[in-house]
């Protein structure tokens, strides 16, 4: 059977990046981009790939049981790859209710629809949900999040990621739906919406504006190419084993203090300004409600039973996404000043 892929939340940062080298790489298989264009959704983060004849792109909210039945019965969905999410913890802080209705709601939807139309029968069908190290709460020692670790989400959004895995995996144990999970730290690269952290410190150096860090900047993040974590959900998605989860990250751990040092110094260098030019603009803000100290992902599951590692050291990867924001203005002001929000609803609004 040809595998009719659909990727949800494809309009993201990493949703485009895994649409993107799904739609080159396997030009026999469709793949069908479901994205309700939320603020963080932008089709100009899939230009390369928007005429290819194997991508199809549809508007639609995962929420909407009716639209999620038709876009199964039209395409002949075989397998889901499920991106779609609200992402931010910050604004999970502020409007938990939203992440319920996306990430909880939304994801329980996607599987009925999935059940329904695969008719329980599921020996050719995938459903492969992709998750966050967050569900595995915050370290305050020097150990590592496994695939055993239990839950201990901090956060409304950890919270609503973790109910959605929790979901994944009731349907397969349940309905017998083959199903896999993986849990990836913190990704970094090019088309990154500029609220989060890596972004929002380049955009801001770039326009000498405040760089604001929580607290102290101690709190330790692992940060992974986003372009690697694709070619991992690629190889979780041909090579994982159903009923499996599998940790990823980038074996690279740095305080937000010395991420933000680091950007400054290269931008310094990139914009010829004075070394520790850029440094001055670092303002210490408050702290994030329950912000947790540290997240570090044991990715050796992943990398001993199907051979993927990350593939670029995090200089390579940090100067690459730098270039990028550097020579992609037109991309962070439209997402800066939302042009890109006002051309869908005329597009799109109909
Ligand atoms: P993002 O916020 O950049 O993109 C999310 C996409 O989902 C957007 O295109 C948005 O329009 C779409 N979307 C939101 N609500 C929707 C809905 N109700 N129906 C349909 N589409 C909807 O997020 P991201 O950073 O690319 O993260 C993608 C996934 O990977 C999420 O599930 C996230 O939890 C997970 N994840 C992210 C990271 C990271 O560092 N960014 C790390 C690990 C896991
Ligand atoms: O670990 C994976 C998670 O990484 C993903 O599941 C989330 O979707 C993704 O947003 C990310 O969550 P974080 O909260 O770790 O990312 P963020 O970029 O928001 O923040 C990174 C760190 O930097 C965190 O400790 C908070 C801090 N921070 C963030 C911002 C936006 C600041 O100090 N200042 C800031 O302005």
């Amino acid at each position: 059977m040809k595998k009719s892929i659909l990727i949800t939340g494809g309009a993201g940062f990493i949703g485009s990046h895994v649409v993107k080298l799904f739609v080159e790489k396997y030009p026999n298989y469709q793949i069908v981009n479901l994205d309700a264009l939320t603020y963080a959704g932008n089709l100009e983060n899939l230009r390369e790939i928007e005429g290819a004849s194997n991508y199809k792109f549809v508007k639609a909210d995962i929420q909407d049981s009716k639209s999620l039945e038709k876009i199964f019965n039209t395409y002949q969905i075989s397998d889901v790859i499920h991106l779609a999410a609200e992402s931010h913890v910050d604004r999970s802080i502020t409007d938990p209710l939203a992440f319920v209705m996306t990430n909880v709601i939304g994801t329980v939807n996607l599987l009925n629809v999935a059940k329904a139309a695969w008719k329980e029968n599921y020996h050719d069908h995938l459903f492969y949900h992709v998750s966050t190290d967050e569900v595995y709460g915050s370290l305050h020692d020097d150990s590592y999040f496994l695939e055993t670790t239990a839950y201990d989400p901090q956060s409304p959004y950890s919270a609503s990621k973790a109910s959605s895995d929790h979901f994944v995996r009731a349907y397969a144990n349940t309905y017998k739906m083959r199903t896999v999970v993986s849990n990836c730290s913190n990704n970094y690269g090019p088309n990154h919406f500029p609220e989060k952290l890596i972004p929002l410190c380049i955009n801001n150096i770039k326009n000498n504006k405040p760089l604001p860090i929580y607290g102290k900047g101690e709190n330790v993040r692992d940060w992974l190419y986003v372009k690697d974590h694709a070619r991992a959900i690629d190889t979780v998605f041909h090579k994982g084993k159903a009923g499996e989860t599998y940790n990823i990250g980038g074996f690279n751990e740095w305080k937000n203090i010395d991420i933000v040092r680091l950007l400054c110094k290269k931008m310094d260098e990139k914009l010829g300004r004075e070394p520790g030019t850029s440094e001055q603009l670092i303002t210490f803000v408050k702290d994030r409600a329950g912000h947790d100290l540290r997240y570090a992902i044991d990715a050796t599951k992943i990398q001993k039973e199907l051979g993927w590692e990350p593939s670029l050291q995090f200089e390579e990867g940090i100067e690459i996404t730098i270039d990028w924001y550097l020579a992609n203005e037109e991309w962070l002001k439209n997402v800066t000043t939302g042009a890109y929000q006002d051309y869908y609803e005329q597009h799109y609004t109909s």
